[in-house]
């Protein structure tokens, strides 16, 4: 985290970012986020960011903390405070501040919302994406309601952990059909032997992702056959070219899964055409 959060109205200093013990987010998790890449200086697709938090929202009757346009101006505001350049900018909605109760607080209780941004170094991800990374399979165990951008991340912070311990950058989630659903905090994606884009259809077992979003629209642009279904672990294995997508890592190849080699084992050149040209589609809003 960089040195200073907006915490329920106010810029405060790191030391004085804190929230209140009896937070719903803290307490049931009852809360939504998003995180927006940050880069050369402009928000990434924060349109898009921010409709994907209303939806969050609304389908968890949360109310909005304060207008969309304030907060809009606030994530410029704590991107700028704290510096960043190239970085992320982290946003919390939870419902609040309430005397510990499964049930909805009384209706007057205020949202509770947290800004964060921190500067992350875009030579470390070029470097990254020159190399590829690697990615495990683990058993699908969240819930079906992952359409929803909730900060209950458990099953998502386990299988993450676990990746690291074998290696790997990222862990894919294998649903009860032996589908692929996505990753803890990336979606999924595939090139076939003959060459067709292959992604999951956003309706169920995934977050609609807004890279995965402007990477459709890249790959349209670059008259590449798309394909939204499902695919299996074996599939990946044997396909051309395998990469994930999220706002953290952009188009980031994968080279290896359950430690198979894809492909010649390196970036493919569909996947780094996907990265190369990614910016010239996405929405940049200056800070
Ligand atoms: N994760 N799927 C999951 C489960 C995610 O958590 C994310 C994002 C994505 C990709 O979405 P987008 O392209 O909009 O970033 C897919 C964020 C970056 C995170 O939790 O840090």
């Amino acid at each position: 985290m960089g040195r200073i959060a907006y915490v329920n109205g106010r810029y405060v200093h790191g030391r004085d970012a804190t929230v209140n013990v009896e937070d719903r987010g803290y307490q049931f998790a009852d809360g939504v986020y998003e995180v927006c890449e940050i880069r050369d200086g402009a928000l990434i697709d924060m349109t898009r960011h921010l409709d994907r938090l209303d939806r969050s929202l609304r389908e968890l009757e949360i109310r909005w903390p304060m207008d969309r346009d304030a907060l809009q101006i606030v994530l410029g505001e704590v991107a700028r405070r704290n510096r960043v350049h190239d970085g992320l900018v982290y946003v919390q909605v939870t419902r609040g501040v309430a005397r510990r109760d499964h049930v909805f607080p009384s209706a007057d209780t205020q949202p509770a919302v947290v800004v964060t941004a921190k500067s992350t170094d875009p030579q470390v991800f070029a470097n990254k994406a020159k190399e590829g990374v690697a990615v495990i399979t683990v058993p699908e165990n969240r819930w079906d309601r992952v359409d929803i951008k909730s900060i209950g991340l458990l099953p998502n912070v386990l299988a993450r952990q676990k990746a690291k311990e074998a290696g790997a950058a990222e862990a894919w989630f294998v649903d009860r059909d032996g589908m692929v659903t996505e990753g803890g905090a990336t979606n999924a994606w595939i090139v076939t032997p003959d060459g067709k884009l292959v992604t999951r259809p956003a309706e169920t077992g995934i977050l609609r992702g807004i890279t995965r979003t402007v990477a459709l629209e890249v790959a349209e642009a670059h008259d590449l056959q798309i394909e939204e279904r499902a695919f299996t672990p074996d599939e990946a294995k044997s396909a051309r070219e395998a990469f994930m997508t999220s706002a953290t890592s952009m188009v980031m190849p994968i080279v290896r899964i359950d430690g198979v080699s894809i492909g010649n084992g390196h970036p493919g050149i569909t996947t780094m055409a996907l990265r190369d040209s990614f910016y010239d589609k996405a929405e940049k809003t200056l800070l």
